[in-house]
């Protein structure tokens, strides 16, 4: 595999559609794609039926539902999850140590007793569409950065493989969680995309270079023209250390 072609597979496309045969024609149109994120939108409208179906089409899931709940209902639904083969998904770390330890051991367990590959849990700590003044309206004063660290530590101590940050936190994520917790980054914009309602947003050039392991884009690819080009564009355009 040459270096983009390695790029190409750390670019993650959000299925942000409401439909099946929505969502097939980007991953048909998306050959080069490896992992689709699966949202609570499609997957409201869609649910398991189309996870199989990504999954017969040699696919990637990436299964982005946030879980936040009680630990035995979270663990509860990562079992479901490792039966349907999902290559990574999200929970809340507000959801609390409890929770994501629990949610670490089912996603072991299910996958030892499946004798299929443990997903990848990915904390998700702030969401990268929040800003100062908003995280203050819900009673968030901390700076989002110290906020986003105080959550990854807790998500690494708690069993979590990585989490999900806005790019501006990639590199003090990486200086003080570590190098092998991984990075996924929404937020990502080119410069030819506008940046509809993201707030703290990076091109994906700049985002690799930071250290990210995974990017997560949507709109710049899903709504353009031709969602191959546009991707390809992404690729050719990013730059990796
Ligand atoms: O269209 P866009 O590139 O903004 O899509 C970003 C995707 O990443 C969306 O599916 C959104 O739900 C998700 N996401 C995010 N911020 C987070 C976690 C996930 O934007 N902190």
């Amino acid at each position: 595999m040459n270096r983009k072609e390695e790029l190409a597979k750390r670019i993650i496309v959000a299925l942000d559609v409401g439909s099946r045969e929505e969502a097939l024609l980007l991953i048909g149109q998306l050959e080069d794609v490896e992992i689709f994120k699966m949202g609570i939108r499609l997957f409201t409208a869609e649910g398991p039926a189309l996870l199989n179906e990504i999954k017969t089409s040699r696919k990637k899931v990436f299964l982005d539902l946030k879980l936040h709940d009680i630990p035995n209902t979270v663990a509860g639904a990562v079992k479901v999850a490792v039966r349907y083969g999902v290559h990574m998904l999200t929970l809340h770390s507000s959801g609390g140590r409890e929770m994501m330890e629990r949610a670490a051991d089912a996603a072991k367990e299910e996958a030892e007793k499946e004798g299929t590959e443990k997903p990848l849990l990915l904390a998700v700590t702030v969401l990268t569409s929040l800003k100062s003044e908003q995280l203050h309206e819900i009673g968030m004063t901390a700076d989002p950065a110290r906020q986003v660290i105080k959550l990854a530590k807790l998500a690494r101590e708690a069993g979590a493989d990585g989490l999900v940050c806005s790019p501006q936190e990639i590199e003090i994520v990486k200086q003080e969680i570590g190098k092998d917790f991984l990075v996924v980054s929404p937020g990502i914009r080119p410069s030819w995309a506008a940046a509809q309602d993201q707030k703290r947003i990076m091109t994906p050039s700049l985002a690799f270079q930071k250290g990210a392991d995974y990017l997560v884009i949507g709109r710049p690819i899903i709504e353009a023209a031709s969602p191959q080009k546009a991707f390809l564009r992404i690729v050719e355009e990013s730059k990796c250390p």
